[in-house]
């Protein structure tokens, strides 16, 4: 087995982490505290071919492998984990689901620009009573001939206001459940696409998370993705793929926490020492580094499966079932190790705890990990 990382994604590791400490660090707390999108930064980050990483280089992506994806996504989310979210949907939910499923028209006319950071994407699956019970879609998508009428409301829909492309899941056969469901490219200046208020969130808050209104929103027949009533199965692979990269950031959540508890403990004095020569700061930073090493591994190993062609539905809610559950005590650990500091913006680590939390919700809860992990490995 070899743990050996190429020199080609250690040069995408080096790139993120320099982006990261350059571009993201300077502003992030001001970002935070203002709910400010970072428009100018994610704009760099697609020009420097971070937006459609997977993406073959003909449809304007980078065309590397999903282990390159995790390491970038591990350094943008240890500073700021509203850019990576940002940067996590476009890649591995929008353009992803595209390439592998869209035809060649639809590749070319939404990929492209995708791919190549000059517009982004988001993805329309929740619903105010379709959340974790993905198959309840009460979105529908009427077929009318040579279009489908566009009725619903979606929720917490990251990127929400600052895509351009929307891929919808809307129901257009109620009576044959999950299997009536389909998927279209609708985008976002369409007359009867609304844009609701954005969401005043604990964590993550400068992403970009609204609900979004259709109210009879013309769909053209060719931006249906697949075949009739694929939408379901589509939203399932493709979220796999999104689990890895969520389970990334909550890796990167705890490694930045972990960073920065590590330097304030050879800092700080206390008690006539630096505090990391106590003990019970020494077993924490242990601890975390332990826990941190395990994640990384998971993701890693999820992200390979995916480079090699293998059914990843299972490693990757793994992935992501335990890097958000650490990523929870570490940022609390690190908070702890900073004592009063931790619990102020300026230190960096209570902004880190908060954002951890999103992880055990989004693109699926914990428990909707425990759900495809046990059928996994009872069926
Ligand atoms: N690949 C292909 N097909 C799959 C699949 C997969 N990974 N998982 C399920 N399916 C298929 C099943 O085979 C089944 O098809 P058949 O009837 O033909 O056999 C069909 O889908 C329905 O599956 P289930 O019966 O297992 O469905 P369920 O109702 O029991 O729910 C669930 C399963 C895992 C809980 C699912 O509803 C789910 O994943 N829910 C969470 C949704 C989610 O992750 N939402 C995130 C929103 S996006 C987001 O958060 C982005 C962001 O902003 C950051």
């Amino acid at each position: 087995m070899n743990f050996q990382l190429t020199e080609e994604q250690i040069a995408v590791q080096m790139a993120a982490r320099d982006f990261a400490k350059n571009e993201l660090l300077p502003g992030v707390i001001e970002r935070d505290d203002q709910q400010k999108f970072a428009t100018d930064q994610i704009k760099k980050l697609g020009e420097l071919g971070f937006m459609g990483m997977m993406v073959d280089p003909k449809y304007g992506g980078s065309g590397m492998d999903t282990i390159s994806y995790v390491l970038a996504m591990e350094e943008i989310s240890k500073v700021d984990a509203s850019v990576s979210v940002c940067m996590s949907v476009n890649n591995s939910l929008v353009c992803y689901g595209i390439e592998k499923y869209a035809n060649e028209e639809q590749k070319q006319k939404y990929l492209v620009p995708l791919a190549s950071g000059q517009k982004i994407g988001a993805f329309l699956l929740s619903e105010p009573e379709a959340g974790s019970d993905a198959t309840s879609q009460r979105t529908t998508a009427e077929d009318k001939g040579d279009y489908y009428l566009l009725n619903g409301t979606k929720n917490w829909i990251t990127n929400g206001n600052s895509a351009s492309y929307y891929l919808v899941i809307a129901q257009t056969y109620p009576e044959k459940g999950h299997k009536g469901i389909n998927v279209f490219i609708v985008e976002k200046e369409w007359a009867g696409v609304t844009v609701g208020a954005k969401e005043n969130k604990m964590g993550i808050r400068s992403s970009d998370t609204h609900s979004i209104m259709f109210q009879d929103v013309k769909v053209p027949k060719e931006n249906r993705i697949g075949e009739d009533g694929f939408g379901f199965k589509f939203a399932m692979q493709t979220l796999s793929g999104g689990r890895i990269g969520i389970a990334a950031q909550a890796l990167g959540i705890a490694s930045g926490a972990y960073e920065l508890a590590l330097k304030y403990s050879k800092e700080r004095k206390a008690f006539g020492t630096e505090i990391s020569n106590h003990q019970a700061i020494a077993f924490k930073l242990a601890d975390m580094a332990t826990e941190i090493e395990a994640a990384r591994l998971l993701c890693l190993k999820s992200a390979w499966e995916k480079d090699n062609h293998m059914d990843y539905a299972q490693s990757s809610a793994i992935a992501k079932l335990f890097a958000s559950e650490i990523a929870q005590r570490v940022t609390n650990e690190a908070v702890q190790v900073h004592g009063g500091y931790g619990y102020v913006k300026e230190f960096h680590v209570e902004r880190l705890m908060r954002d951890a939390k999103i992880t055990q919700i989004y693109e699926g809860t914990s428990e909707v990990q425990k759900i495809v992990i046990s059928r996994s490995i009872l069926k």
